[in-house]
């Protein structure tokens, strides 16, 4: 079962709004079944890459429709710390596991990883101007419009283009372990402890996640232990 977690003591530490408690939404603490709290039923067939990606996508675009149509500020202020959330993590693992893949696997694929990563700057420069704005800033629905704007574009060619040439040069196996390591990358949490900063990781808010650079992320990454060497692997451990 796919929930959203952040661990308490992480919030308590955090300076940064945006991962204050009393300003997450309700899927961070809850994992209640909102609509942006779509889940996959890990019962049934194990998704493959373009199903996770299509899977972080729709979210997205659910929690951008909910912060456009609201009029409850503070509502809007809890899907757009999720929304924040969600697509640093996303645009991350893209990085690290996806777009690597693509140069890998499909030829000329270094061209199309060299735009989706173009693409994310971009996407990642409006996403530092938006954070930080509240409801009250008359910029606030425009800049998250240019920000889906482009966000939109990226993910029309990702769904479209991208993932099914992905597809189409991986066998099913290659695609459901990439999309495990997807998801690997994406529980990331502020709270990772790591040998070289136990007590202040590089990637504590959104911002420092999104600001660490990727060879450092990539490295961590690789020195995760692996499923079966974890007390309570990911698949052994009962819904939260
Ligand atoms: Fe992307
Ligand atoms: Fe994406």
């Amino acid at each position: 079962m796919f929930r959203l977690r952040v661990a308490p003591s992480t919030l308590a530490r955090s300076n940064n709004t945006l991962l204050k408690p009393h300003t997450l939404p309700r899927p961070f603490i809850t994992g209640l079944p909102v609509a942006t709290a779509r889940r996959f039923d890990s019962t049934t067939t194990q998704p493959k890459i373009s199903d996770r990606i299509k899977h972080d996508h729709k979210e997205l675009e659910d929690c951008y429709n909910a912060i456009i149509t609201s009029k409850d500020p503070a509502q809007q202020v809890r899907f757009q710390n999720l929304f924040v959330w969600e697509l640093a993590r996303h645009s991350i693992a893209e990085e690290i596991v996806v777009y690597p893949a693509f140069e890998k696997y499909i030829p000329d694929g270094k061209l199309m990883a060299d735009k989706d990563r173009a693409e994310h700057l971009e996407v990642k420069e409006l996403l530092y101007d938006f954070q930080n704005m509240t409801p009250e800033d008359p910029a606030f629905i425009t800049t998250l419009q240019s920000l889906w704007s482009s966000l939109s574009k990226h993910i029309k060619e990702e769904e479209r283009q991208d993932l099914p040439a992905l597809e189409k040069h991986i066998d099913s196996d290659v695609s459901m372990s990439m999309a495990n390591s997807f998801q690997k990358t994406k529980h990331f949490v502020p709270t990772r402890s790591h040998p070289s900063a136990p007590d202040k990781p590089p990637y504590e808010t959104a911002v420092g996640l999104l600001t660490t650079p990727m060879d450092k992320l990539m490295d961590m990454f690789k020195t995760f232990p692996k499923d079966e060497e974890r007390p309570n692997p990911p698949g052994a451990r009962p819904p939260a």
